[in-house]
């Protein structure tokens, strides 16, 4: 089966190198010209830097307030994702696995206790920093997709990119922006449904526009709650493929919520949630 699975998955995705090359072309374009020379002006200067954690949650706790008492739910949790890994949190319902994916992607904020995304504390942003910091460095994928329904698939995936700049800006990358949103959906098996709306689509479909979209503006991490939660076990088992076959071939960092023990084994790193703590398991 798993054989199976990748051999379809890898047929459909040819371009993921491609994705790489497009991007540094935006990139290379909006750089400084002169930072990236050596002092003689000759190739770039490699730095060797040991590489931190990608992302850091250091003795974080939060508590929900319900009716007049508070629930703490995270209570000093400590965790890290290793670059280039992915990292899968397993725990029961009710432990906090969505809470800490949203203190991660800061989407909320934790009573105490610290984020960090590489050598940046990112807890303490102001909520205009956090929404460029959500946008230009994370991509994130839910159980249900959240997609919109009224725009089609290719229109789906370009949607953060257009969000996260200037409608002069966009206009003048419109095309590399279109061209990379086709390479993705090629990537995802997806691109002979562009124009398709999404009730059109099946649950591992709607999964997989929504990895695309959440590769848009090449994010250097992917934080997934349930991403298999809503879908039978051979399309889950596809969608993990999918994501593997990414953090293979272009080094994604992925941290990755679920409940499915068969997915969680197959992650480099393993972490369970109990007691508003953090176990770690592999
Ligand atoms: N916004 C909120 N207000 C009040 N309580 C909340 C809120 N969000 C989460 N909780 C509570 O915090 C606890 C942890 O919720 P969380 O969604 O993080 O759990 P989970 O491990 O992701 O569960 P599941 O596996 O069911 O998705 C639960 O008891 C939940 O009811
Ligand atoms: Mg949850």
């Amino acid at each position: 089966m798993n054989s199976l699975v990748k051999k379809a998955t890898s047929q459909n995705q040819p371009s993921i190198g491609k994705l790489r090359v497009v991007h540094a072309e935006m990139d290379a374009e909006n750089a400084p010209r002169s930072t990236s020379t050596s002092s003689n002006g000759s190739s770039p200067r490699l730095q060797i830097t040991e590489k931190p954690s990608m992302i850091v949650a250091k003795d974080v706790t939060k508590s929900y307030r319900r009716h007049k008492t508070s629930v703490a739910v995270l209570k000093g949790v400590d965790f890290s994702a290793e670059h280039g890994k992915i990292t899968a949190i397993v725990g029961q319902s009710g432990s906090g696995k969505s809470t800490l994916l949203h203190l991660l992607g800061t989407l909320d904020r934790p009573d105490s206790g610290e984020i960090w995304f590489a050598e940046e504390r990112i807890d303490n942003l102001s909520s205009r920093k956090r929404d460029a910091f959500r946008n230009q460095q994370l991509g994130m994928i839910f159980q249900f997709y959240h997609l919109l329904p009224e725009l089609t698939l290719l229109e789906n995936i370009i949607a953060p990119a257009m969000i996260g700049q200037s409608v002069f800006s966009y206009l003048r990358n419109r095309s590399k922006i279109i061209e990379r949103a086709k390479a993705l959906s090629e990537m995802v098996g997806l691109s002979h449904r562009l124009n398709h709306k999404p009730n059109e689509l099946s649950g591992g479909e709607m999964q997989r526009t929504a990895i695309a979209r959440a590769l848009i503006t090449d994010p250097k991490l992917l934080l997934a709650d349930e991403p298999t939660g809503n879908l039978d076990q051979e399309s889950g088992q596809s969608i993990l493929q999918l994501l593997k076959n990414l953090n293979e071939e272009t080094g994604l960092t992925i941290v990755m919520v679920t409940h499915d023990e068969n997915i969680a084994q197959q992650c480099d790193s393993l972490i369970r949630l109990k007691g508003g703590k953090v176990e770690r398991l592999k």
